[in-house]
């Protein structure tokens, strides 16, 4: 799809798509919906850095001006667009890092909670601040909130649209890490490196592993998790990964 409002930076195994459109702190309406889907789907990086374009945003919402008139049928066609932008980035055969550099409210604050880790920039703002617009959230943030944060905060957060800084976004456990709005970049990119350089096949397998945590009873997640472990024997990684360790030496991962 041809657009305008997502740029996409390749730097080896590492792919940034930056929502831009910085006049509207890169609020999502449906034609930046669709391109980010579209990126999501298409890319082929082992990492994905998802960010924000301007100093002040990483992404301030689903789009106010364009929700207020919605009738029901075409809020719930939105809210489905928003729930495969963010169940694609879950889904991603590969990490996707939300790099946090500044607003991320509603809409915004979905998507960085659908990737595997965020990292902040020390003007970060987070909320699901939907109640003040008299909705709730609706890309995700009822159910993968809590999950992130636990029930009690989830629940304070989103009845009162609270606005989390970088800092207590980090003691809440809603970012992992918060860095300098300077550094951010570098951070990120070096983090994503490390990352690209992990053995591609069981940081995916990992991944799907993680996130059946919430999809499946525990018996059944255990199930999953021999399978998934006992089919990595053999392949190169597996080999090379253990060869290595005993030859004393780096490993070569595909
Ligand atoms: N949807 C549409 N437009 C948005 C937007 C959103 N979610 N968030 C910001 N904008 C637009 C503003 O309307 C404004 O446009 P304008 O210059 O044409 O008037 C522009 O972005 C700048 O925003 P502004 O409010 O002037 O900046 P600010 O620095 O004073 O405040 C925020 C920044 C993020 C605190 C404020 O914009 C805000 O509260 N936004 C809504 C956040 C929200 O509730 N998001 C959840 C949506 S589900």
């Amino acid at each position: 799809m041809a657009g305008d409002t997502i740029r996409r930076d390749r730097d080896g195994d590492v792919l940034t798509l930056t929502v831009d459109r910085p006049d509207a702190l890169n609020a999502l309406n449906t034609d930046v919906l669709e391109e980010l889907l579209d990126a999501v789907e298409s890319a082929d990086a082992r990492v994905l850095v998802i960010t924000g374009a301007g100093d002040d945003a990483f992404i301030a919402g689903a789009d106010i001006a364009y929700m207020q008139d919605l009738s029901t049928p075409e809020a719930q066609a939105y809210a489905e667009l928003g729930h495969r932008v963010t169940n694609a980035i879950e889904e991603y055969p590969g990490a996707v890092v939300a790099a946090v550099n500044g607003y991320a409210f509603g809409g915004g604050c979905e998507v960085a909670l659908a990737a595997d880790l965020r990292v902040a920039s020390n003007n970060a703002v987070l909320g699901q601040t939907e109640i003040d617009l008299g909705i709730v959230p609706g890309w995700g943030g009822t159910q993968r909130l809590s999950r992130i944060v636990g029930d009690a905060v989830a629940r304070r957060m989103v009845f009162f649209g609270e606005r989390v800084d970088a800092e207590d976004a980090q003691r809440l456990g809603l970012v992992g890490e918060v860095v300098a709005q300077g550094e951010l970049d570098d951070y990120v990119a070096e983090m994503s490196q490390e990352l690209a350089e992990k053995p591609a096949f069981a940081l995916r397998s990992a991944k799907e592993a993680l996130n059946q945590v919430h999809e499946m009873p525990q018996s059944a997640g255990l199930a999953f998790e021999r399978r998934l472990w006992s089919g990595m024997f053999g392949t190169h990684d597996q080999r090379e990964g253990m060869e290595a360790f005993v030859e004393k030496r780096d490993p070569e991962f595909e």
